[in-house]
This record gives C-alpha cells, structure tokens and sequence, in this order.
C-alpha cells in the first residue's frame, strides 16, 4: 500500500497538505504527529476509542481500511 496515494486519494480533500485544520470542522493538524500517535487515532476512529466532536467524519473515512492500509497511512503522515 502507498500511503501517500492514498492520502492524496482519500484524505487531502479536508486534511490539504497536513498544515491546516481540516475545513469541514475541527481535527487537529496532522504535520507533527508520529507515526504512532496517527495510527493510535486512526485506529481509534475504528474501535471506538478515540475522536471529538465531529468523529463520525472520520470514523466513515476509516471503516473499511485494513491494518496495513492504516500503518500505510500513519507512517506517510508522521514523514510529513
Ligand atoms: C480528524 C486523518 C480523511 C475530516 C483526523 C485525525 C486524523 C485524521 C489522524 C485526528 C487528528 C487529531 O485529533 O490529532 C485522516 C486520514 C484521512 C482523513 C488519514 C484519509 C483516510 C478526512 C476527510 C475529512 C476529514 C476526507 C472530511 C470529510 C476530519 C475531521 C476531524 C479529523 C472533521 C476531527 C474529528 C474529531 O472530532 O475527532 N483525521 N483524515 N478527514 N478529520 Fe480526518
């Protein structure tokens, strides 16, 4: 899996470039963040155990992601 296909793909239309709070409400910026915390949050999104006020947002994002789609992913994100 690309993670930053799949972030260009599913993921920069709210989140831009990783600067920038997300425009539809909300969500910490993501540049920053380590790997770990991100793949942290986005399997929180999954199970239940992480997310604010607009989580259902992101918890549809993330339903159908497999674990390495989502390691994929946390380790593009903690390279920005
Ligand atoms: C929150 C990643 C797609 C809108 C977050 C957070 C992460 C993340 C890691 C948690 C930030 C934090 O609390 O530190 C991603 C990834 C995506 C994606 C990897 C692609 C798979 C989207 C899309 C939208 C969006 C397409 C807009 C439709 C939001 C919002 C929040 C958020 C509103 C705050 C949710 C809350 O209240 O918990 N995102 N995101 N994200 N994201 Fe995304």
């Amino acid at each position: 899996v690309d993670g930053g296909e799949l972030y260009k793909k599913r993921c920069a239309n709210c989140h831009r470039d990783g600067t920038e709070s997300s425009p539809s409400g909300g969500g910490a910026v993501l540049k920053g963040q380590s790997a770990k915390e991100i793949e942290m949050k986005l399997t929180g999104y999954q199970n239940g155990t992480y997310g604010g006020a607009k989580k259902k947002t992101m918890e549809r994002m993330v339903s159908k992601f497999t674990a390495d789609d989502i390691k994929a992913l946390a380790d593009y994100i903690g390279s920005l």
